[in-house]
């Protein structure tokens, strides 16, 4: 379970009075948009310029409610917090889409399939099995910790608040494995010049776009934008430039 969850339920409860609707926004004429950028090739530092699958579609949606996005950056753990704390409007940052999660947030449409792949030095283990009596690094907060602790035990799970850092772990040798996002880990096996290994995928999820809890008017805009960027060529062009193929939910 997420350590802040009870924040986070408490800040569900308080904090979506104030959410900005669909009219406030276009108002405004932008939408604030938070995300964890160090998460290659979905939002992400190029100097000092964002980029990603997830920046670019999330400025496309932006573009469909006739906004500009204006993009957020915050450590991962803390992004449902700042929604409901009403720092920005709309997170895209890859959230597995949980019944834990959906008590505090609202969840868009899914804007992509994915799960939590193993990657390990040259010759680690490669499946859940070998997995057993391993340590394994991943990023706080994430639906990763979970899965992974029901294959090792959570004592052997070892957090960090960045994934270069648990990344860094495991080049390091002071963890056996990663377990984290299938792109993310490709990236990363691509940058590791045949240090790293890639193993099986762990399980699959649902990735969704958030909101505060009942905000209901944002909520319908962006499941309509989604449908309508999927449909004219614009996600599937995203998604190549990024992944060489469409990464949707089939
Ligand atoms: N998919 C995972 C989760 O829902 C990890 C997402 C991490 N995203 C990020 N931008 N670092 O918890």
């Amino acid at each position: 379970m997420n350590r802040f969850l009870p924040l986070l339920l408490g800040a569900a409860l308080l904090g979506s009075a104030q959410a900005r609707t669909l009219a406030e926004i276009k108002k405004a004429g932008v939408i604030k948009i938070g995300t964890n950028a160090e998460f290659k090739p979905f939002t992400y530092f190029e100097g000092m310029t964002m980029r990603g699958f997830e920046y670019d579609l999330g400025n496309a949606i932006a573009s469909q409610l006739g906004v500009r996005a204006q993009w957020v950056n915050q450590p991962f753990d803390n992004l449902l917090i700042g929604l409901n704390g009403d720092r920005y409007d709309l997170v895209i940052s890859s959230h597995g889409i949980t019944p834990e999660r959906q008590k505090a947030v609202d969840f868009s449409a899914p804007h992509y399939c994915s799960g939590g792949m193993i990657v390990a030095r040259a010759g680690g283990p490669k499946t859940a099995a070998q997995l057993k009596g391993k340590t394994v690094a991943t990023q706080v907060g994430t639906t990763y910790v979970g899965q992974i602790a029901k294959v090792v035990g959570t004592k052997n799970v070892r957090t960090y608040p960045n994934n270069a850092d648990a990344l860094q772990a495991l080049r390091a040798g002071r963890v056996d494995a990663m377990v984290n996002e299938r792109f993310y880990s490709l990236e990363a096996l691509k940058a590791s010049g045949g240090k790293l290994q890639q193993g099986d995928m762990l399980f699959q999820e649902k990735l969704g776009m958030a909101v505060a809890k009942g905000n209901k008017t944002l909520l319908g805009a962006v499941n309509t934008a989604l449908k309508t960027v999927q449909g004219n060529g614009t996600y599937a062009k995203i998604s190549k430039t990024y992944f060489g193929q469409d990464i949707r939910c089939r």
